[in-house]
Formats: structure tokens, C-alpha cells, sequence
């Protein structure tokens, strides 16, 4: 049996902070760039500033926090950094393989990603409930239908 996890906001903000950071950064780049092509966007540039905000940023904070914040004990910290590294390093293939126009990597970034949504579906598995258990499944959700029809428009050259 594990012993309880210490319920202070320091503690759980101990927990969420590898993410929170991430997504600030993430939102950071997506400024910067937003700001340095806006005289001459480009579609994929400007998709990568969506992708920043949207799934690096937003997605990854939601995520980080609600599972910091959810479950009576959040995962190890082996596994939350595994997460980490899943959820990041798929975000780096899927957007070098997009500006790259390769399909394998955003294949491969794209299964890493989703490896990285069921880690953190198994991450709340003990939270009791209430809406902010179903605000945390449905970020999941959503991004990984977002992920599925990415790769899609990607293998059919849809989005080009
Ligand atoms: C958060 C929800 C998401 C929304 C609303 C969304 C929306 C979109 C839209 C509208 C496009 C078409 C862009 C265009 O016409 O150029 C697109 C493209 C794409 N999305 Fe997403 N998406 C989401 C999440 C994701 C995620 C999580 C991934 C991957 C892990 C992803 C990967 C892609 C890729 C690879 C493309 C093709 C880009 C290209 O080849 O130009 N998306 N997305």
C-alpha cells in the first residue's frame, strides 16, 4: 500500500511543475514566431503556432495540472517522466515532420503522442470523479481525434 501523498499546493505544484514549464516555453515559441512571420505567414508556420499554443501549451498545462491535482496519489515519478518525454518528443516529430513534409516521423511522433494520452489516462485512473475528471478526459480525448485526423491529412496530403 502506498503511502498517502502530501496534499499541500506545494507538493502537488511539485508534480505538475515539468509540464507547466514546458507548456510556457512552448507558448513563448509560438509568440516569437508568431510575431516574426506575421509579415509573410506561411500555412505550415502558421499551423506550427496553432500546434504550440493548442497542444504543447494549453493541452500539455491542462494535463500536467489535472494530474497533479486529481488523483488521492498522482503517478511515480518515473512514470510522470515518461510521460514527459512521450508527450514532448512526439510533439517535436509531429512538428519536424510536418515542416520537413515527412509522413514517417509524423507517424512516429503521432504514436508517441497517443502513447503518451493513455500514460496520462492511467495517471488519473483513481481520481473519485466530478467535472473536472470529465474537463481532463475530454482534453484527452479531443486531442487524441486531433492527432488521428492529423495523421490522416498527412498520409493523404490532404492538408498541402
Ligand atoms: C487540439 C485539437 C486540434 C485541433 C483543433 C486541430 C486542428 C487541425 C486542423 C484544422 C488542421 C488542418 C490545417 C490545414 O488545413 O492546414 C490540422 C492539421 C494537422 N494536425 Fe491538428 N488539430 C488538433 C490537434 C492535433 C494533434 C494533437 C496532432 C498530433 C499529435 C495534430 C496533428 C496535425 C497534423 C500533422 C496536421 C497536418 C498539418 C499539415 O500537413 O499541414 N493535430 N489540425
Amino acid at each position: 500500500m502506498n503511502a498517502p501523498f502530501p496534499s499541500g499546493p506545494c507538493k502537488r505544484l511539485d508534480v505538475a511543475w515539468p509540464f507547466l514549464l514546458t507548456a510556457l516555453v512552448a507558448l513563448l515559441i509560438a509568440g516569437f514566431v508568431a510575431a516574426a512571420v506575421a509579415h509573410a505567414p506561411t500555412r505550415p508556420l502558421v499551423w506550427m503556432v496553432a500546434y504550440l499554443v493548442l497542444v504543447a501549451g494549453v493541452a500539455q498545462g491542462v494535463l500536467g495540472l489535472g494530474q497533479a491535482l486529481l488523483p488521492a496519489q498522482p503517478p511515480a515519478p518515473r512514470w510522470r517522466a515518461g510521460e514527459w518525454l512521450l508527450f514532448n518528443a512526439g510533439n517535436a516529430g509531429v512538428i519536424a515532420g510536418t515542416l520537413r513534409v515527412s509522413p514517417a516521423l509524423v507517424a512516429v511522433g503521432s504514436a508517441l503522442f497517443v502513447a503518451a494520452l493513455a500514460a496520462f489516462l492511467f495517471g488519473v485512473r483513481c481520481a473519485g470523479g466530478g467535472w473536472l475528471l470529465h474537463v481532463f478526459r475530454a482534453v484527452l480525448a479531443i486531442t487524441c481525434l486531433g492527432a488521428c485526423v492529423g495523421l490522416v491529412l498527412t498520409l493523404t496530403g490532404t492538408a498541402r
